[in-house]
């Protein structure tokens, strides 16, 4: 007999035997976790940041705050993705492709009055196939704790609801590193989906939200609409509110025409200035489970920069300087670094943000380390400079020691009430004086030559997080971070050249004295060399290849 001809009977005999066995047998198929880590903020952290975001907002608001778009690195392989900070503060979700729709008067979804949604993306087989498992809305309700979670593709339908019922939709634009709800923004979404002729599925979120910015600039509309001019056609989208608004706006032989269709289909949409000031606002004040995360984070660093100081030797390269630091953060537990590590030495030291990190390191060499880890989302930020022969030169050490005498008046300036300004007065008088003394610059005008950076940072979700910049109060944290710079030049003496120190502290303010959250990375010379007199974790032997 052919084998085919086996195989109905041999399927009647096992439909046969599955339909005898009781049912107790039938496996219930386990859940493993979308995330592992158990110290998570709580979904009680989120929910109370939703309460006080929707108490500060006009009763007619509704509130739109979008995931941050996935980047392509190239072909097939993207860039880690990292959550919008804002969704993440207000939702602890890390998917992409997913929004919070918050409409404290509520609206009607599946006939339940709700007033929080989250769009989350469906689950989808080949992405967990290929990369690793997803909420799905119905899990991320579950997990998460929000009201509602639905499909992102539902978005359009909602906010047509929201608009009927006569809300102002506020929306978080994405942090571009431009100026919130600014032209450059707005151009960057339309760019990018301009150049992705269909957009669907996953790419909904994104579609919805460039059509919504770019209703807010007149300009912005003229540029874009060069832009997009050919690339994109209103049957890409697939939503019929979204489909009009192409229409519209690909159509439109001047910007009255767009206009008129904004102030049929989309009156009161964009506020984009409320938003991002209040999200900024509460961000700045950090809650005592945000700060048992900063702590972690920044406690992570400070053992990194022990054992980078520890392990430094000449004939290293800065990238081996990197590789331990952040091998470090890895083993206590981050997940990640909050920016692009800078480790700079020799002529390397006096470049702000170098981040090449390519040279190898010589005697006589100062190193400054700019270094911070991240965890569950926070990032520390601080800096550490040091002799990479143990022994910091007298020029060197006269240098340092300004800087930190400096750095230390800025630490005093962190109290309640003083203007985010202060630290920096304080910190750019020591170094103008100093400076004088030394016979380096001439007026305190000059300072700037040497020390051409701000003093001073939120620090919390972003490295140079968002606040108002305004009075500083208990619960903030900021960086405090003075340098001095000398690059080789006619007008210095060449016994300072390729001398760059900056010292950088995270610094909690407190109702009574600062608390500097990163002290345990030594700061005065005697300490640092000291600890150079060790060996550390990067100094085992091995071969280069
Ligand atoms: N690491 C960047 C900064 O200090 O602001
Ligand atoms: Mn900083
Ligand atoms: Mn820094």
């Amino acid at each position: 007999m052919r084998p085919a001809l086996l195989l109905p009977a041999l399927a009647a005999t096992l439909l046969a035997a599955a339909l005898t066995l009781p049912a107790a047998a039938q496996p219930t198929i386990p859940e493993p976790p979308v995330r592992y880590d158990t110290d998570l903020l709580p979904a009680s952290f989120h929910a109370d940041r939703r309460a006080r975001l929707a108490a500060e907002l006009p009763s007619d608001a509704a509130v739109l705050v979008f995931s941050n778009p996935a980047r392509t690195r190239e072909n097939d392989v993207g860039y880690s993705y990292r959550q919008n900070s804002s969704l993440y503060y207000l939702t602890g979700t890390h998917e992409p492709e997913s929004a919070l729709l918050l409409v404290p008067g509520g609206v009607d979804v599946d006939g339940q009055r709700v007033t929080e949604v989250l769009l989350a993306p469906d689950r989808n087989a080949f992405t967990e196939t290929w990369v690793g498992r997803r909420f799905g809305p119905e899990r991320a309700q579950r997990e998460l704790g929000v009201e509602r979670a639905v499909s992102n593709s539902r978005l359009g339908e909602l906010l047509r609801r929201v608009r009927a019922d006569g809300r102002r939709i506020h929306i978080e634009p994405l942090p571009q590193g431009v100026e919130p709800g600014g032209l450059a923004a707005q151009l960057d979404t339309l760019r990018r989906y301009a150049t992705v002729p269909v957009v669907t599925g996953n790419g909904y979120v994104r579609q919805a939200m460039g059509m919504i910015l770019s209703v807010n600039d007149a300009e912005g509309f003229a540029r874009a609409q060069r832009i997009a001019s050919g690339r994109v056609r209103a049957s890409d989208f697939t939503d019929p509110l979204l489909r009009d608004a192409a229409a519209a706006f690909l159509a439109a032989p001047d910007f009255g025409a767009w206009q008129r269709w904004k102030a049929e289909h989309m009156a009161g949409v964009a506020d984009v200035a409320a938003l991002p000031r209040t999200l900024a606002q509460l961000r700045a004040v950090k809650t005592p489970e945000e700060m048992r995360l900063m702590r972690r984070a920044v406690n992570a660093s400070v053992a990194g920069h022990v054992e980078m100081m520890r392990s430094t030797e000449s004939g290293m390269t800065e990238n081996d300087v990197q590789a331990i630091g952040e091998y470090v953060f890895r083993r206590h537990g981050s997940e990640a670094v909050g920016y692009g590590s800078i480790v700079g030495a020799g002529e390397n030291s006096t470049i702000l943000h170098y981040v090449d990190n390519r040279r190898t390191i010589q005697d006589g060499d100062l190193v400054l380390v700019d270094m911070g880890a991240e965890y569950h989302g926070y990032t520390a930020d601080v800096t550490r400079t040091f002799p990479a022969n143990g022994r910091f030169t007298p020029e060197q050490k006269a240098i340092y020691d300004l800087v930190l005498a400096a750095q230390q008046a800025g630490i005093e300036a962190c109290r309640p009430g003083q203007p985010f300004t202060a630290p920096g007065q304080a910190a750019t008088r020591v170094i103008a004086q100093g400076l004088r003394q030394l016979g380096l610059i001439r007026t305190d005008e000059d300072v700037r030559n040497f020390f051409m950076h701000g003093t001073s940072h939120y620090l919390g979700l972003f490295v140079h997080d968002v606040g108002d910049y305004g009075a500083l109060a208990p619960g903030m944290v900021l960086t405090v971070e003075p340098g001095i710079y000398i690059k080789p030049s006619p007008n210095v003496d060449p016994k300072w050249w390729n001398i760059g120190v900056r010292i950088e502290d995270d610094i909690l303010v407190t109702d009574g004295a600062p608390e500097n959250l990163s002290v345990g990375a030594p700061r005065t010379t005697d300490a640092i060399e000291a600890l150079m007199q060790q060996r550390g974790v990067g100094n085992a032997t091995f071969e280069r290849r």
